[in-house]
């Protein structure tokens, strides 16, 4: 069997992260979030009282940054030099300025880098938005997925519950519907669906027909 590359995009809180995870478990592949690196510099660049819009500073701030994973229930643990950050990344600062970082062409060309190193010997899922079109174009399986926007806001708010994150709902939709805006009109890499992908709606499905079709898919690839 191949070691496949295997690309998952798709808008925010479609359920990205937790399907993905789990995919990669079930075939013992490599899980990468790269959201979580866009959300990692986001941090750093806030915490060093960097200008989010100042591209050389948030580029050479990044020379002292070295995003690290670790296995982890029920997220994976999201490292910066050694500091565990998996919470301060999901804090609502970090989300809602993230897009900003994730517009600068420079961190972007940092960050697919790192990405494609990390891909280079397959046997990877990896989420975010421009995995299929840009990091990873010769991935051999590429899924766009999305919801509606009112179910994400809620998958998200039931999330945040948890966590004790009081945002309201339909702030919660807003702001997810903001970053969407935000992530697809972007000059470098928007989010689009791949010509290749394949598109999986969400709305209607739980985790696990998620995976199922996901791995359905995967199994025809190898
Ligand atoms: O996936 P997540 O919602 O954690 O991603 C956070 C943000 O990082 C996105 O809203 C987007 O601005 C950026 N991102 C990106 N390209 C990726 C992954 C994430 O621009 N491949």
């Amino acid at each position: 069997e191949q070691a496949l590359q295997v690309a998952i995009d798709g808008p925010a809180s479609a359920g990205k992260s937790t399907v993905a995870k789990l995919v990669a478990k079930k075939f013992s592949y490599i899980y990468v979030d790269t959201g979580a690196m866009y959300r990692a510099v986001t941090y750093w660049a806030m915490t060093h009282q960097v200008t989010l819009t100042d591209e050389t500073a948030v580029t050479q701030l990044m020379q002292t940054l070295t995003i690290s994973f670790k296995p982890g229930e029920p997220e994976q643990l999201v490292f910066a030099n050694g500091e565990d950050i998996t919470a301060a990344i999901r804090q609502p600062d970090v989300t809602n300025n993230v897009s900003t970082i994730a517009a600068l062409a420079k961190v972007r060309s940092i960050l697919t880098e790192q990405q494609r190193e990390m891909a280079a010997a397959g046997g990877i899922v990896m989420d975010g938005r421009d995995i299929g079109t840009t990091v990873l174009p010769d991935a051999e399986v590429k899924i766009f997925l999305v919801a509606s926007a009112a179910e994400r806001a809620k998958r998200r708010y039931t999330e945040n519950v948890k966590k004790g994150i009081n945002t309201p709902l339909a702030q919660l939709q807003a702001e997810i519907e903001l970053r969407d805006h935000k992530d697809s009109t972007r000059k470098v890499s928007p989010l689009t669906q791949a010509a290749d992908a394949v598109l999986v709606d969400t709305t209607p499905m739980s985790i696990e027909e998620v995976v199922e079709t996901i791995a359905n898919i995967i199994k025809k690839q190898s």
